[in-house]
């Protein structure tokens, strides 16, 4: 096999209490990559459509990035050239990055006969993320190439896995056209925070995975608060108080930030409250002259796949 065309879904990182350790994987909407080798040892970004503004220079792309740590931890030298069809804006809060991080060294490990597991393709794919935020935070490319519900437990070693989850679950996304670069909406976080916060989300953390293992939706629903992180994000986001108390009252489970935003996610079970929050949340922000994206989700069980 000398091509191949692979899928990473784009997803939702932090899930409210989880920063830097939670992220689930979202259906259908995602990059696509097309990996091909070459007779030489270069690493080639031949076009990237869909967005605009990414680098096509291989020492900065994110994909590049991240297949070069992969060949340099397998010691080989091999060339590839692609194509990155992006479906998901850089700085939607989605895990743009991650989705072209996930699917170069998913892509690249089947061209290579699967060398590595997925799990062990994580790391590799954390480097893009660094590349693109300074910061090699895993919780959005371990759904992405996992699916699923994922838990980074610990960052040094590196632990990452999936978690079962409700098959009712669904995720509702809004996405306000405003950019917010993760880099920046890192930079204005606390780096210190209270003990009594610190004991809140990790009680929220807990009981978040607890309801996700049972199949627990209040539980789910009294455990999607973020007692550090929204307070700080929130302000990046226009109208966010309004749109989370408008999502709450029409039912959701929970509303808060998607990774570093400006999307914001609600989780529910029922398919009519999902469609009433999609339509009556995007209709409030164009009522504030916002253009927004908003869909609905399941969530995405199978992570990076091979595409036809
Ligand atoms: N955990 C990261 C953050 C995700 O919140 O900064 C970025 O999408």
């Amino acid at each position: 096999m000398d091509t191949v065309k692979v899928f990473a879904p784009a997803t939702v990182a932090n899930v409210g209490c989880g920063y830097d350790v939670l992220g689930f994987a979202l259906e259908g909407y995602g990059d696509e990559l097309t990996l091909t080798r070459r007779a030489d040892d270069q690493l080639v970004i031949k076009a990237i459509t869909g967005a605009s503004g990414i680098p096509l220079d291989p020492a900065t792309n994110v994909a590049t990035v991240s297949i070069r740590a992969l060949l340099q931890e397998l010691g080989v030298s091999a060339g590839f050239e692609m194509t990155i069809h992006k479906n998901i804006s850089p700085g939607s809060g989605l895990g743009s990055s991650a989705s072209s991080s996930a699917a170069a060294v998913f892509a690249a490990n089947e061209l290579l006969g699967r060398p590595f597991t997925r799990q062990q393709l994580v790391p590799f794919a954390m480097k893009g993320e660094e590349a693109a935020s300074a910061k090699p935070h895993a919780d959005n490319v371990t759904p992405s190439l996992l699916g699923g519900f994922t838990i980074v437990r610990s960052y040094d070693p590196l632990d990452v896995f999936a978690i079962p989850f409700p098959s009712g679950l669904q995720a509702v996304i809004i996405f306000p056209q405003v950019e917010v670069k993760t880099s920046d909406a890192k930079k204005i976080l606390k780096k210190q925070i209270n003990l009594s916060d610190a004991v809140t989300q990790w009680g929220n953390v807990a009981g978040l995975i607890s309801g996700l293992f049972l199949s627990d939706f209040d539980l789910i629903g009294r455990s999607l608060q973020d007692v550090i992180i929204e307070p700080v994000r929130s302000i990046l986001i226009p109208s966010y108080d309004e749109a989370k108390q408008l999502a709450l009252a029409l039912g959701a489970l929970g509303y808060t930030i998607s990774g570093s935003g400006p999307s914001m996610f609600a989780l529910t079970q029922h398919a009519s409250v999902a469609v009433a929050i999609r339509d009556q949340v995007s209709a409030f922000y164009r009522s504030r002259d916002i253009e927004v994206i908003s869909f609905i989700s399941s969530i995405n069980a199978n992570g990076t796949v091979v595409i036809p």
